[in-house]
């Protein structure tokens, strides 16, 4: 396995599958890289990048605490099959001009109030790495976690638009045993407050009960309170424009809330959605 942190070396890996990461490699990410090795076979070239992105953090304090770990990451890649990760230099990733050239966000990034109202400019610049992420690998597909359910969305509309020669491919979440969701995030959570957020994947199993979308919203919130635990939001949307819900189109459910410290994300097909035992 290479690792590789100039562009032009990229030019020595044809037919890209890309995994795009921030790294701290979870078994989430694990589970992209298995696809990713499973869809490449022996021609394709799987290519993890890692690259812990300026451009897409609110505030720069949680850039800098965000865990940089290359040589664990490179010991699952090696582990995974990885042909080569990609950890460019911010200069590599944004040469000059690059952070000005213009982002039309689509509007699943703009309108839906979900991330794109929390997270106030994080889709630019989630849209920003991952176009020039495309373009600099020549990527033929890309893999991507359901578990950011509006980046997924928003990937695909990116590829669209920019009329890009790629696939974007979506990967299950991963969850433990109990239902939590992995993110690496969850290494943050106290013990009290990990049990505190099965409420959140459990929120989503009781939403999925409630065939209308108001029933399933107040039900899954009702969860979140016992648990004493805030959202910031639990919507039941339109699985692809993440706008209202549509008779005989798949449904999603959606929620992000803080527990303690640390803020949760998670999603589920709506309606009908059980935890795998
Ligand atoms: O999901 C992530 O880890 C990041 O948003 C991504 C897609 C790697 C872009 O920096």
């Amino acid at each position: 396995m290479r690792i590789v942190t100039d562009i032009p070396s990229l030019a020595e890996l044809p037919n890209a599958h890309l995994v795009p990461t921030m790294g701290a490699l979870h078994d989430g990410h694990a589970a992209l890289i298995r696809n990713a090795r499973e869809h490449a076979g022996d021609d394709g070239t799987v290519v993890v990048s890692i690259f812990v992105n300026p451009a897409q953090f609110n505030e720069p304090s949680d850039f800098d605490a965000y865990p940089r770990t290359l040589d664990t990451d490179a010991a699952i890649c090696a582990r995974l099959g990885v042909d080569a990760i990609f950890a460019p230099a911010v200069e590599a990733m944004y040469p000059p001009g690059e952070l000005e050239r213009p982002v039309e966000l689509p509007s699943v990034a703009t309108e839906p109030g979900l991330e794109d109202r929390f997270r106030p400019g994080h889709f630019e610049g989630v849209y920003r790495v991952c176009r020039r992420l495309f373009e600099v690998t020549g990527a033929r597909r890309a893999y991507f976690g359901e578990k950011d359910w509006q980046q997924l969305q928003l990937m695909r509309a990116l590829v669209a638009q920019e009329s890009l020669p790629l696939e974007i491919v979506p990967v299950p979440t991963v969850r433990e045993r109990d239902g939590i969701a992995l993110s690496s995030r969850n290494v943050h959570l106290t013990t009290a407050d990990r049990a505190r957020a099965l409420a959140i994947s459990r929120a989503l199993v009781e939403a999925g009960r409630h065939a209308d979308p108001d029933a399933a919203e107040a039900a899954g919130a009702q969860v979140l309170r016992a648990s004493d635990i805030r959202p910031e939001y639990l919507a039941v949307r339109d699985a692809e424009t993440l706008g209202p819900v549509r008779p005989g189109r798949p449904g999603r459910v959606l929620a992000a809330a803080p527990v303690g410290a640390t803020r949760l994300i998670d999603n589920a097909p709506w309606p009908g959605f059980t935890l795998p035992r």
